[in-house]
């Protein structure tokens, strides 16, 4: 199979993340616990390790500020339901994913926040629109850093300066971008930092995080077991344990742990790089045939590895995607893909459009396939 569906999770994973979890489930796969046995402990330290990795790679503040989560959508939710009190004004845009959109939608219906959409502009967010949105009441402005349906890279150093400028709340939904446009968060003021640990930085699914800032106090929404402190009534206060109820996913952290570090060997840059490259092809392709068109504008400097393609009238992407997948052994993404609003902006809603996303292990050569099996379905349709 041709696999260009890595916005959705990046497949293959570098064969030291196959190795990390091989040997993780055969040695040391026990229930974490900082008081326990020696598998126990074995296993704390993996937890311990991602954290400090985390830590690193995108500058935090300690450790302890990275809660592990089992994919972005559990990081968001926990974010964005930690920190609005009811009354809040909430800034988004309208390239969010589902995951951003729906909880923030379901607390305005419910009357407890107002949330004002930002319109993005072929793709990208005008940080000046974000600020003319705030309002006194403003505690939260949610969004996406690299958008999923478009591959468009956001203004968020700029953004995050006039968000901290207001007193609001920053969260970053990085779920395209973290491990391919590197986050510093010691130089760009995000308050909350949410990721899947199984796209860009090759851990399996299950896995995630979600970084803290010391001006962000999201109340728990999972209570529970912490491996330690027991005799507490109530989640420890210390972080990360109040945020992180339950038995963690030990194995999936093996994973991402050895994801993280191949990343850090590869580096972001010429991930992304590699990707954007490819995507190239794909627009030079669809450039030199009639009827087919990139959405948003594409600037190869300020995109990851995402592209989406308008397919010409009388096709649908549902079916341009059956048939690419069934004849020709090629996977990519048709559809919605999760964000709804972007779609009606750019016109796609409800069919959608037809994703390509290339990851580190994809080449030329399977580009090439796609452009020339899309050539032929589509000879004599248009
Ligand atoms: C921009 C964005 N945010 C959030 C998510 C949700 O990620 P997860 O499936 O890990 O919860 C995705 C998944 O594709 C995404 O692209």
């Amino acid at each position: 199979m041709i696999y260009l569906d890595n916005a959705a999770t990046s497949f293959p994973k570098p064969e030291p993340v196959y190795l990390a979890l091989d040997q993780c489930a055969r040695t040391s796969l026990a229930n974490p616990g900082r008081a326990g046995h020696k598998m126990a402990v074995a296993a704390e330290r993996t937890l311990d390790d991602t954290r400090h990795a985390l830590n690193q790679f995108f500058g935090g503040e300690a450790p302890e500020r990275w809660v592990l989560t089992f994919n972005c959508t559990d990081g968001l939710n926990l974010a964005i339901k930690g920190v609005i009190q009811s009354g809040d004004h909430v800034i988004t845009t309208d390239l969010e994913h589902n995951s951003i959109s729906r909880p923030l939608r379901a607390l305005e219906k419910a009357g407890v926040i107002t949330v004002t959409r930002v319109v993005s502009d072929a793709g990208y967010i005008d940080p000046e629109a974000i600020r003319g949105a705030l309002t006194p009441k403003t505690s939260l402005v949610a969004m996406t850093h690299a958008a999923n349906v478009l591959g468009t890279v956001q203004p968020i150093e700029e953004i995050a300066a006039i968000v901290r400028g207001a007193g609001a709340l920053y969260l970053v939904d990085a779920a395209q971008s973290a491990g391919v446009v590197p986050i510093d968060l010691k130089r760009t003021p995000i308050d909350l930092l949410a990721f899947p640990g199984h796209k860009s930085l090759y851990g399996p699914t299950g896995t995630g995080a979600l970084y803290v800032g010391p001006r962000a106090h999201p109340r728990p929404w999972r209570e529970g077991g912490t491996g330690g402190d027991s005799s507490s009534e109530t989640q420890p206060e210390a972080m990360p344990f109040f945020l992180e109820g339950g038995t963690p996913n030990v194995l999936g952290c093996a994973g991402l742990l050895a994801g993280i570090a191949w990343v850090r060997e590869r580096g972001q840059d010429a991930l992304r790089e590699h990707e954007v490259a490819l995507l190239q092809r794909v627009v030079d392709w669809t450039e030199a045939n009639a009827g087919w068109q990139v959405a948003g504008r594409w600037e190869p400097s300020k995109h990851v590895g995402a592209l989406s393609l308008i397919v010409p009238e009388g096709l649908s992407p549902q079916e341009l995607g059956a048939i690419l997948d069934s004849s020709f052994d090629i996977a990519v993404r048709p559809g919605l893909h999760c964000a709804p609003y972007i779609h009606r902006r750019i016109s796609s809603f409800p069919d959608g459009t037809l994703r390509v996303s290339p990851g580190a292990f994809s080449t030329e050569a399977d580009i090439d396939a796609l452009v020339s099996a899309l050539t032929e379905i589509t000879a004599g349709v248009i």
